[in-house]
């Protein structure tokens, strides 16, 4: 016997066996048939069948929710680990995440209607943004305070949902809620999307789980096609939202007038072309595994940049942490001197990102600041681009892209840092301890 109330529950259909979980992806590798349970539904299990029924017993008659896609997601194909797979499947969720999103019309691309549901004057009508979500999800919401403010002028606020549902937020009318979800279950990020609601008002959701509690909440749903993803670690998810994001972003400055019709379009062709990018950033991973090889033992590392490089920062550091159990930690750069820089010593490992064309000089200039208390500094810049080479020890290039798109590449080297690190320190890389995938609980 099961009952929901406000966790998540799904009852699997099998043949002379029957399942319960959290969330669908955990009976995937059993069935592809599923019942979504509602609060107050009450589900009894017999390895024969299912029978679903409301609190004071009259039986619900439930549609069955068929799970379509990809079977082999649920096998590790010849890779050693999920996370490693899931990090080389990038390329393809990329592409999958965007293509079905746009149309080209008089040879212009543009979002689809129909995939962003919201009419042109609720587009043009909200003057602020509200992002809300947990862990790996947060720091894509944090990535997209940084574009959605650059490009369209209106202030963003980015929070972490245990925060903002007891916070008392101040929700003016005209606030689009993003709320940003790989599993869809989060406890704390449905509750603060139903905080959201109560406020009247509206939420988009970017989700990677179909039939999720947050994609049948939400007012407007956009989906990441990343694929199931299975390592406790978020990579393809996390990218596949970065690409949900600027693919939004472009779209409300092209309905706003904040881009031309071309200028959007020609955008949307970069968006295009980061699958293809992104598959240059993963083949080459000797210098990664060399590197890793070296530094493996390190009880803490440190993680800079500034902007858009900051945000970055913060998921290559929650990477490292997850699967590693290295302690690090992501610092806007210019705030190092406020205190992290006492912490800087001979052989401190420092992750400086350098990506951001305009702010690369004065992140050199931390760079240097490690350095002469005796840092070894490891930087990610961009393919072209020579100035943080004459500071830093060993630089690492990302192709050549926007500042705006880079942290979609810059990732990458990341992702592959932190699974050769803990692969070498011989971690439970796709199971990382006390971690959960989703968790369901507050
Ligand atoms: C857990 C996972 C993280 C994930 C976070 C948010 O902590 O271990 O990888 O980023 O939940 O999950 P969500 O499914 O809401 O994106």
């Amino acid at each position: 016997y099961v009952a929901r109330k406000d966790s998540p529950m799904v009852l699997g259909l099998g043949e002379g066996e029957n399942f319960i979980a959290s969330d669908i992806p955990a009976v995937l590798p059993y069935t592809r048939k599923v019942f979504i349970l509602e609060d107050g539904d009450v589900g009894i299990l017999t390895t024969e069948g299912i029978t679903i029924t409301s609190l004071d017993g009259k039986t619900i008659d439930h549609k069955v929710f068929e799970v379509t896609g990809d079977a082999e997601a649920a096998e590790k194909g010849g890779y050693e680990h999920f996370m490693s797979k899931e990090i080389h499947e990038q390329p393809k969720a990329l592409r999958d995440t965007l293509q079905p999103m746009l149309e080209q019309k008089d040879g212009l691309w543009s979002m689809r209607d129909d995939i962003l549901q919201m009419d042109p004057g609720q587009v043009k009508a909200f003057d602020r943004v509200a992002i809300v979500a947990c862990g790996t999800a947060y720091h894509a919401g944090v990535v997209g305070k940084y574009v959605f403010e650059r490009v369209l002028r209106v202030p963003v606020e980015v929070d972490i949902a245990s925060e903002y549902r007891y916070r008392d937020p101040v929700t003016p009318p005209g606030t689009l809620f993003i709320i940003i979800s790989q599993s869809g279950e989060t406890a704390d990020t449905l509750a603060a999307m139903r905080e959201a609601k109560k406020r009247g008002g509206k939420v988009l959701a970017i989700t990677n789980v179909v039939g999720s509690s947050v994609a049948r909440e939400a007012d407007y749903l956009i989906y990441t096609w990343a694929g199931l993803e299975i390592a406790v670690a978020s990579t393809k998810a996390y990218t596949s939202q970065l690409m949900v994001l600027y693919a939004l972003c472009t779209e409300f400055a092209r309905q706003r007038g904040v881009m031309s019709p071309q200028e959007a379009s020609g955008m949307f062709e970069k968006l295009l072309g980061l699958s293809e990018q992104a598959q240059e950033a993963i083949t080459n991973v000797d210098e990664i595994q060399r590197f890793a090889s070296e530094h493996f033992d390190r009880h803490s590392v440190f993680f800079l940049g500034r902007g858009l490089d900051y945000a970055l920062a913060m998921e290559a550091s929650l990477k490292l942490k997850e699967i590693s159990y290295i302690h690090s930690e992501a610092y806007a750069a210019g705030e190092l001197k406020h205190g992290t820089i006492a912490l800087i010593e001979e052989g401190t490992l420092v992750v400086a990102m350098a990506t951001q064309q305009a702010l690369v000089e004065k992140t050199i200039s931390n760079v240097k600041e490690v350095k002469v208390r005796g840092a070894y500094v490891l930087a990610i810049a961009m393919e072209g681009d020579e100035r943080v080479a004459q500071e830093a020890d060993e630089v690492w290039y990302i192709p050549k892209t926007d500042d705006f798109i880079a942290p979609v590449l810059a990732v990458l080297p990341m992702q592959l840092f932190a699974y050769y690190m803990a692969l070498m320190r011989g971690c439970d890389i796709d199971k990382p301890r006390n971690l959960a995938k989703s968790v369901t609980v507050e």
